[in-house]
């Protein structure tokens, strides 16, 4: 049985992974600073599992942290998730962006070159292709992001292309995800963003709760159907499926892949806001405002590659994200607890 060091696992695409890599007989460690998270996510993801995780506090920033880890556990391959993601922060402190999430993978690298791990799944973003010409966006179109969020994923994507190919035996997947929506089934994971939500659904999820009066519709003069913006929403469990799938796919071939995560089909903001108010049955007072600076009209994947190379594709649709969404929402208005007490488990 192999383990796998997850990073970020208590993030919210992260803790859903750890479930799926549990429940596909994958051992699980996870790294974690909770600058962004918080330790329940963790505790719920051992909760339905019925399985132990292994638990290393570390900042990836610091190298001997990170080698710590390394010697605590034997690691066969690495999940990497960990990183800063609001792109107007990253516009305002770009060396922090950069910093951050390149330094994290330098050392990762570095401990499992030092040890002969060869495993590496990397948590990218559709973000790398900037503002495409057409849709739906295949793996090889140009990639051109446009902030420093955007740049320090694909900077990353480039700096594991020119290790994978200065050393054949390891073997990287790089996954574009493009909207992450939904929740576990049971209602207990979900998303849990810091503060005032940043994306579309943990927002519309707050204003059906309660927490927040209305939806800002950021622009109705975009040239799509209804002028709101198209996006491609992906289950997170779909999307942490991928990730068990790009492993599977790893262990049976070397070199890279790259594959785009979605579901092949787009929305727009005016349709996911019925579809929220059908699954909840709450009405979702919004506003039209004006267009975010840097958004795009319309963003969906050809998701083919995935399902060619690993046999994944997307399972659920958008009346599961919001179904899931709300469960999780109306469950825990106030997302997870603070739960001070729990340590995790230094030993697998
Ligand atoms: N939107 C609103 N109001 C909001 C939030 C969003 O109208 O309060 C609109 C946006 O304008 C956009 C759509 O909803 O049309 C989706 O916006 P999100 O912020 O949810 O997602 P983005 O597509 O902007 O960005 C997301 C991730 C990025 C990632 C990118 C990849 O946040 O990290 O997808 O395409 F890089």
């Amino acid at each position: 049985m192999k383990t796998i060091l997850v990073t970020g696992g208590a993030g919210y695409i992260g803790s859903h992974t750890c479930l799926a890599l549990l429940g596909a007989g994958y051992r699980v460690v996870v790294a974690e600073s909770f600058q962004n998270s918080k330790p329940e996510a963790l505790r719920r993801v051992q909760e339905l599992s019925g399985k132990e995780i292994g638990f290393a506090a570390c900042d990836l920033r610091n190298k001997a942290e990170v080698e710590d880890v390394f010697d605590r556990f034997s690691i066969d391959g690495v999940v990497h998730f960990a990183g800063l993601k609001a792109v107007g922060e990253s516009v305002v402190k770009p060396l922090w962006y950069y910093e951050n999430n390149l330094s994290s993978t330098f050392h990762l690298l570095n401990c499992m070159e030092k040890r002969g791990i060869h495993l590496f799944v990397f948590s990218s973003s559709a973000t790398v292709y900037g503002d495409p010409d057409t849709v739906p966006i295949r793996e090889d179109f140009p990639l051109k992001p446009i902030n420093p969020y955007g740049r320090s994923k694909l900077m990353q994507e480039e700096i594991l292309s020119d290790f994978q190919k200065s050393r054949p035996e390891f073997r990287v997947a790089l996954l574009r995800y493009f909207n992450p929506a939904g929740a576990d089934r049971s209602g207990r994971m979900g998303e849990n963003p810091n503060g005032i939500p940043n994306n579309l659904m943990p927002y519309i999820a707050q204003v059906a709760v309660g927490k927040r009066a209305k939806l800002s519709v950021f622009g109705k003069d975009y040239p799509t159907p209804d002028g709101t913006g198209i996006r491609d929403y992906i289950h997170v469990t779909d999307l942490a499926e991928g990730h068990v799938a790009a492993l599977r796919c790893l262990e049976e071939r070397s070199g890279m892949v790259i594959c785009n995560l979605g579901t092949g089909r787009g929305y727009s903001v005016l349709e996911m806001v019925r579809a929220f108010e059908k699954a909840s049955g709450r009405s979702i007072p919004y506003e039209i405002c004006a267009r975010r600076p840097g958004d795009i009209a319309v963003c969906y994947a050809d998701p083919s590659r995935a399902e060619t190379l690993s046999g994944w594709k997307a399972r659920l649709g958008v009346d599961d994200m919001c179904r899931d969404t709300w469960n999780w929402q109306s469950q825990n208005p106030d997302g997870y607890p603070d739960e001070p007490t729990w340590k995790g488990s230094e030993k697998l």
